[in-house]
């Protein structure tokens, strides 16, 4: 069977040798455009006047668009139609799209978008959390408020009570690719998109909004991203509704790719955040209640920050038991680039308030911080609930944690770091152990649901094609592994296509870590069906009973007799059974109240832990990572090789997110950061020295695909060890609690350890 080894991703080969289709190598009609945006200097203000004529009279120069040239209104938001292609009258942030220019080549396209004169008049820009406080200016009307228990009650009863806040910065996505469409006018209207996007569907609906047309006569493909990480959920959407309003315009092939700078400027980050938090706590470190205000920046529209900062809320017990929690949410509108999907989701910046008041407590009382996390875990013996209501069912998080310690020798090692930090004025280590438990499913129920489409040609060969997006995760190998194992044929049979809303119709988001979990059981039910059809038909001809027929090995068992499954599918097509078949899914047991904050939202949790050490030095505040020891739960696996490269590859994302990868605005709007100079984020040289990663291996419990965990997501959020590891070593300076604040650059541990030393 191929499910649970260890295969190579399909395209590694591809990847490589750099034969790997992305949207900038397909080949393009010889009349193609290619298009640039005129960009807003300036954060805030209305647009007073437009003089577009140098633009128009540039090299090459086709067309060029502003709001008012277009027919209809073309909007790029997910929900909330507050997204124009290009600005209406006011401008939201500095790099908002303002005109639109299609010229013969890339750089005439760019080189003419610079020579645009655009006066806005300025209005005071809202740029930080502070200045949104200060306006009032919240999404959604106002902060949102869960809580469960009696929190005043629970402060006033405990021993003590610790306060603090936290801010978290946001983070760039830093895809490989960089946001890419291609449009390719059809007849009658027809518009076919090629587009670098998580959400094919939702390219295809704004598209078709833009254009006036029927969603039917839009289609959308994206064969593969060079990453996506959230960053192309949503962003995707200006360039395909872009290349389509220009190609109908136009009648002409359109194509559209940011350069890194524009990409960086242009597109939502993830949300960075400010926790506050007061705590009660006993003499022993259990914590009786847990109050937090999570400030959430938003930017300039709303995007997906209700359900960002919805998943915040619904991770901030993490792995805890809190039997009191309230918890306000503050969706602060801002003149930035609209903040959006990021791996986790705002599970990360949830998680990191806890994480953050167990350190600080731990501190506060002189514990053993990873003492403290698992008197506060949740039990695995008697179900506990979370602050939203789910029962926690299945928690393996402390046998994952009490394995880990061990085989990470985390006591002796915290013993022999205390006893080197006493001897070593200059250079501190430190080291933490962190969990994971993250909830899976989206949380807007109505979008756990998939289709798949299957094929079997007769010659025994599979044409899979289903509703998920691959963007480096594996996610089709290890679909291309399921529907290999139904059918009992070698990987060489499957041929993995392109995402297509013309094969598979209304898919959801490849996201919020849920590709193979819907996925897999779309294609499984495809393959089903089909093998279903097959059965019957050898079983009447061969008068056998249908229980006695077998996929296996290549082969079909038809009782004593054995069919190479090209012969079952010949001979099936002779027999005019149907070889083709649509798969569909929806995750059951599911259910949720947002604005009560109540449900059971997660059909599952995925768990894990990491440890990690790290050495400061305290006269620099550089830093260095030297070991992480991860134990991960990813279910059964469906494949352990892929398994484990999307935990490495998100235990560093993570790490990244919470030390160097700092985004800095100035006092005007302008993101200073928007090139690999002065944006960092991790190399393979900043990987810890030692690294080891495991899998739990214990099946789901609940009937997922062969018993598979969600990976893609959850182990981004192991990075919070290094950021625990670091706040240990700053603490190894002085006495006072470091409190640092994320990303922990340099900078920050350098006068984090200057304050903890006075
Ligand atoms: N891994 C790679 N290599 N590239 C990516 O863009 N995106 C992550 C994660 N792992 C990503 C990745 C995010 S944000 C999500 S939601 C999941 O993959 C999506 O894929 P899945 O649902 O198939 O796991
Ligand atoms: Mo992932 S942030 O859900 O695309």
């Amino acid at each position: 069977m191929s499910v649970t080894k260890p295969l190579p991703h399909d395209s590694a080969r591809l990847h490589v040798t750099g034969a790997a289709r992305y949207i900038d190598d397909i080949p393009t009609p010889p009349n193609t455009l290619h298009l640039a945006f005129g960009l807003a200097d300036i954060a805030r203000g209305v647009i007073a006047s437009t003089d577009l004529a140098a633009v128009r009279a540039a090299p090459g120069v086709v067309a060029v668009l502003t709001a008012d040239d277009l027919d209809r209104p073309a909007d790029c938001a997910p929900a909330a139609h507050d997204e124009p292609l290009l600005a209406t009258g006011e401008v939201h942030y500095h790099g908002q799209p303002i005109f639109l220019v299609a010229a013969t080549s890339h750089r005439a396209a760019r080189a003419a978008a610079r020579l645009g004169r655009v006066t806005i008049k300025p209005r005071p820009a809202i740029l930080t959390i502070d200045d949104a406080l200060a306006a009032g200016s919240h999404f959604e009307g106002g902060p949102l408020t869960w809580a469960r228990g009696d929190i005043e009650a629970a402060l006033a009863e405990a021993a003590d009570v610790i306060e603090g806040e936290i801010e978290i910065g946001g983070q760039e996505h830093f895809y490989l690719e960089g946001q890419a469409a291609l449009a390719l006018p059809g007849e009658a209207g027809e518009m076919h998109v090629h587009s670098s996007t998580q959400h094919p569907t939702e390219a295809q609906h704004k598209v078709a909004e833009a254009l006036g047309v029927h969603m039917s006569a839009v289609r959308v493909e994206t064969r593969r991203m060079g990453g996506g990480f959230g960053g192309k959920e949503s962003q995707g959407n200006w360039l395909a509704v872009a290349c389509a309003v220009m190609a109908q315009k136009t009648g002409r092939p359109c194509k559209m790719r940011y350069d890194r700078d524009d990409d960086m400027v242009i597109t939502g980050k993830r949300h960075d955040f400010r926790i506050r938090y007061r705590a009660g706590v006993n003499a022993e470190g259990r914590l009786t209640g847990v109050d937090f205000i999570q400030y959430v920046r938003a930017g300039w529209s709303a995007d997906l920050t209700a359900p960002v900062a919805d998943r915040a809320m619904l991770h901030a017990d993490n792995a805890y038991f809190v039997p009191a929690m309230r918890i306000e949410s503050h969706r602060l509108r801002t003149n930035t680039a609209s903040a959006t999907a990021f791996r986790g989701f705002g599970g990360p910046q949830g998680m990191l308030g806890i994480e953050r008041v167990i350190d600080h407590v731990a501190h506060h009382l002189g514990l053993d911080p990873l003492a403290v996390r698992q008197k506060n875990f949740y039990t695995r013996t008697r179900v506990q609930e979370t602050h939203y209501g789910q029962p926690v069912r299945g928690f393996v998080l402390p046998d994952i944690v009490r394995v880990l310690a061990e085989s990470s020798d985390y006591e002796t090692r915290r013993a022999e770091i205390a006893a080197w930090n006493a001897g070593s004025e200059v250079l501190k280590r430190g080291i933490a152990l962190t969990p994971v438990k993250f909830g899976i499913s989206f949380t807007l129920t109505h979008l756990n649901q998939a289709g798949a489409l299957v094929h079997v040609y007769q010659d025994g060969s599979v044409h899979l094609n289903h509703g998920g997006t691959e963007m480096g995760q594996g996610l089709n190998q290890k679909v291309a592994q399921v529907a290999a194992s139904a059918f009992g044929i070698g990987m060489d049979r499957v041929q993995i296509t392109a995402t297509d809303t013309h094969k598979v119709p209304n898919t959801s988001a490849t996201a919020a870590s849920s590709g193979s979990d819907l996925n897999g059981m779309a294609v499984q039910a495809a393959c089903d069906e089909i093998k279903g059809r097959m059965v019957r038909y050898l079983s009447e001809e061969h008068r056998i009973k249908a229980g006695n027929l077998v996929f296996k090995g290549g082969k079909v068992h038809v009782g004593n007799m054995r069919l190479s499954f090209a012969e079952a599918a010949r001979t099936c097509y002779e027999g005019r059974v149907s070889l083709s078949a649509a798969g569909f899914y929806k995750t059951p047991d599911i259910s949720w109240d947002r604005t009560t904050g109540t449900g059971h939202p997660f059909y599952y949790f995925a768990h894990g832990a990491a440890v990690t050490e790290a050495v400061i030095d305290t006269l620099t505040g550089e830093y260095r990572l030297l070991r992480a020891d991860i134990l991960h739960d990813v279910g059964e696996s469906l494949n352990p090789a892929i398994d484990i490269g999307q935990i490495e590859g998100g235990y560093v994302q993570g790490a990244g997110w919470l030390t160097t990868e700092e985004l800095v605005w100035d006092d005007k709007g302008r993101l200073r950061t928007h090139a690999p100079s002065t944006y960092k984020i991790p190399t393979a040289s900043d990987l810890p020295a030692v690294f080891n990663v495991a899998l739990w291996g214990e099946p789901n419990t609940v009937p997922t695909i062969f018993r598979s965990k969600a990976v893609g997501e959850p182990p981004l959020m192991l990075g919070i060890s290094a950021l625990m590891a670091l706040s240990d070593a700053v603490a190894a300076c002085g006495k006072d609690y470091p409190a640092l604040d994320a990303p922990a650059t340099p900078e920050r541990v350098l006068m984090a350890a200057r304050r903890v030393q006075q």
